[in-house]
């Protein structure tokens, strides 16, 4: 039995959520369909709630049928969020726009982020939900001032999508301490794993990485790659995730996700081109506006309070997210087609 489902399956005290079902918000995403597959499998009912703006059908392959029905909504829309919500025991809120998008387009940002956050929980309260996870990020700290980072580490985000995160987070505690609405924030750190994003604008740096590998391509680092991350498996995120929508006495509590190790992005390089078992190029491109330089979590609390215990090391979930990527079938070539080497600006684009 995975974590998820074991939090699922827990006997239930008294500030437990019941039985009913449960919505995910952007749970046709990265994360959000994983979970979504962790919830089903633990016996959940589950209401995806997903614009596919960034998500796909197809990552919910499998697991969208009786159990598991997709509402192609916008989170901005408010009648409809009253209607999704109705009847819902937890709500896992983790549909928003991200940090490359909060650059170009700011207000929209804080639209879906912050304002469609404050939509979603007043309507929560109004339907009596039982539990609401507000899923926000590392980003709200900025840069780390101290590592390991502990969850009273200062919050300075140095993105609008880090400030409409942080402003999420802040009204899901208001909610609680003000409105009766029985809430929990987590806060994952940077995650990988199947179904993460080579292209566009979600495009994140390790299968951007581990596809250029296995094509033989460079690999290009933006500034001097001394600049750290605390990567998780997907699976361990979505599992702690999941707990908090369970766990007694998980209500009011501002959770880190992370793996607690950092690695920076020069030995990430490394690490990519021995997975992919070739020798690679790395080349140097212009550090990004807003780059935090170092994260690294203490996930003592999501231990002590979730059961929280990443299980899947650095170089197994590397070789699980090339697996995934020979099965899937797609030709490398065509996946990275879709990829966007440039930098967050969008002004320093490299061909390389
Ligand atoms: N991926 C990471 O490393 C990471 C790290 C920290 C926090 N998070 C958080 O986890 C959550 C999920 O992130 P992800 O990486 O899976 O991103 P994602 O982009 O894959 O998932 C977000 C989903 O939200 C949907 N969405 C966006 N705007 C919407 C709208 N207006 N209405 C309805 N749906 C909308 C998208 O279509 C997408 O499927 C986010 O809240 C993010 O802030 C992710």
């Amino acid at each position: 039995m995975t974590q998820a489902a074991a939090a699922v399956a827990r006997e239930k005290p008294s500030d437990e959520p019941g039985d009913g079902p449960v919505v995910v918000t952007g749970g046709a995403g990265f994360i959000g369909s994983e979970l979504t597959r962790q919830l089903v499998e633990g016996g959940r009912d589950v209401v995806v709630v997903d614009s596919l703006v960034n998500g796909r059908r197809e990552n919910l392959a499998g697991v969208e049928g009786p159990r598991c029905t997709l509402r192609t909504d916008d989170v901005r829309d408010e009648a409809a969020m009253a209607e999704a919500l109705r009847g819902a025991a937890v709500v896992f809120h983790l549909a928003c726009l991200g940090v490359r998008h909060s650059l170009h387009s700011p207000r929209e940002n804080h639209d879906v982020n912050a304002t469609a956050t404050l939509t979603l929980l007043k309507l929560a309260r109004a339907a009596g939900v039982e539990r609401f996870v507000q899923v926000s990020t590392s980003e709200v700290y900025g840069t780390a001032l101290r590592v390991p980072m502990g969850e009273d580490h200062p919050t300075c985000p140095l993105t609008v999508y880090g400030a409409s995160k942080l402003a999420g987070e802040s009204y899901a505690r208001a909610f609680l301490a003000t409105g009766g609405l029985p809430t929990v924030v987590v806060r994952p750190f940077n995650a990988y794993g199947p179904r993460c994003h080579h292209e566009g604008d979600s495009g994140e740096v390790i299968p951007k990485f581990l596809l250029r590998a296995m094509a033989g391509r460079p690999l290009v680092v933006f500034g001097d790659g001394t600049q750290t991350r605390d990567f998780t498996f997907v699976s361990d995120t979505a599992a702690g995730i999941a707990a908090a929508g369970f766990a007694p006495g998980a209500v009011g509590a501002t959770i880190n996700l992370g793996s607690g190790h950092s690695v920076s992005i020069n030995a990430l390089a490394q690490q990519v081109a021995l997975m992919a078992g070739r020798s690679v190029e790395v080349v140097h491109d212009l550090p990004r506006p807003g780059d935090v330089h170092d994260l690294r979590a203490d996930a003592s609390r999501a231990a002590a309070l979730l059961g929280y215990a990443p299980s899947v090391s650095m170089v197994d979930g590397l070789r699980r997210l090339r697996q995934w990527y020979e099965e899937s079938g797609v030709p490398i070539e065509r996946l990275l087609e879709q990829e966007v080497v440039r930098n967050w600006e969008g002004s320093a684009r490299v061909d390389v």
